[in-house]
């Protein structure tokens, strides 16, 4: 095959509990993952050129608002295919193009999505053949998010975020997403989050997962769901972009089942009773100030996956 098409989710967290700063600068974390039907499409090609003088790897993007995504070696799905390359020992070529929908810097883990969906897409095209054991290795030294961009559905995430074990759920949950302008950068958040505990003097606690959560998901209560919610990174972000405030409480005005955060931010995430709940609430929350854009979704669903194989 020439050309393999790769598609991924973005996540939302549905519980973000942050431990104490470690010495190699990333906290303990719990972190419950959760894929959500907002996707990015990696395909890796070979170069049709031929230009052997080239660099091996090279990435286009396309999409809204993808003018802070690098095209250099600093892109994480570059980096992501490059490791690849290093695991098998040898040069291997590819040129990679990102169709983004999930919002860029948003707290959505768009970067770790394109990151495992080059390392699904290569493995393929370069005929590697590697088991998914060996691509979640190679993801977890990209990122902490990116094993979750392969493994998909509801999983908990320990260590930085890493170490995963899927979730038993049931049924569909439905969200509703206000994107913001501009993203928020990720070790800021957690350097904010740092510096507020600090200055209220409270010690960062041990996470531990929420278990009414768990309980929530398992028998698929979205109301019970939407109560049990919580982002430890919620007030940094908010700190940071002060606006956040008011978009979460127009959400939870009209009829939001639950608000929060995604992540570092500064994408809110609202959890709706039923699709059409979702579409109602998508509506009223479109003209909130600070909010670029309103999207639906449903979550779980699947990790990276290929889309299609062609001729390139
Ligand atoms: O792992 P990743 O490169 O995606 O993390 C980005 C940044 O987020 C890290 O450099 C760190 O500042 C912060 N982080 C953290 N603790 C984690 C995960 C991320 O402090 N568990």
């Amino acid at each position: 095959m020439s050309a393999i098409t790769v598609r991924v989710p973005a996540k939302v967290n549905l519980q973000l509990a942050v431990g104490p700063l470690r010495e190699d600068g990333y906290h303990d974390l719990v972190n419950v993952f959760h894929a959500v039907s907002l996707f990015d499409e990696v395909t890796a090609a070979e170069p049709a050129d031929g230009d052997v003088t080239a660099a091996p790897l090279r990435v286009r993007v396309e999409g809204d608002h993808t003018g802070e995504v690098p095209v250099s070696d600093d892109n994480l799905a570059v980096r992501a295919a490059m490791a690849l390359a290093g695991r098998a020992g040898r040069t291997y070529r590819a040129d990679l193009l990102i169709r983004k929908s999930i919002p860029v810097a948003g707290g959505m883990a768009g970067g770790s999505a394109d990151a495992a969906a080059a390392l699904v897409a290569c493995n393929e095209l370069w005929g590697l053949g590697l088991p998914v054991e060996d691509l979640m290795e190679i993801a977890a030294d990209i990122g902490s998010d990116v094993p979750f961009a392969l493994l998909g559905g509801t999983a908990v995430g320990t260590g930085r975020g890493e170490r995963l074990a899927p979730l038993e759920t049931a049924g569909v949950f439905h969200w509703v997403f206000a994107l913001a302008d501009g993203g928020l950068s990720t070790p800021r958040v957690y350097g904010e989050c740092d510096r507020l505990r600090e200055e209220a003097g409270v010690a960062a606690p041990r996470p531990a997962v929420s278990e009414t959560l768990l309980d929530a998901l398992r028998r698929g209560d979205a109301k019970a769901l939407g109560q049990a919610l919580a982002n430890d990174l919620q007030p940094a972000a908010l700190a940071l972009r002060p606006s956040l405030a008011d978009t979460l409480a127009a959400g939870r005005e009209r009829g939001a089942l639950g608000a929060l955060v995604s992540g570092s931010g500064p994408t809110c995430a609202f959890l709706a009773e039923s699709a059409e709940h979702a579409h109602e609430l998508a509506g009223l929350i479109t003209d909130v100030d600070g909010c670029r854009a309103v999207v639906t979704a449903h979550g779980p669903v699947p990790g990276a996956t290929v889309a299609g194989a062609g001729a390139g």
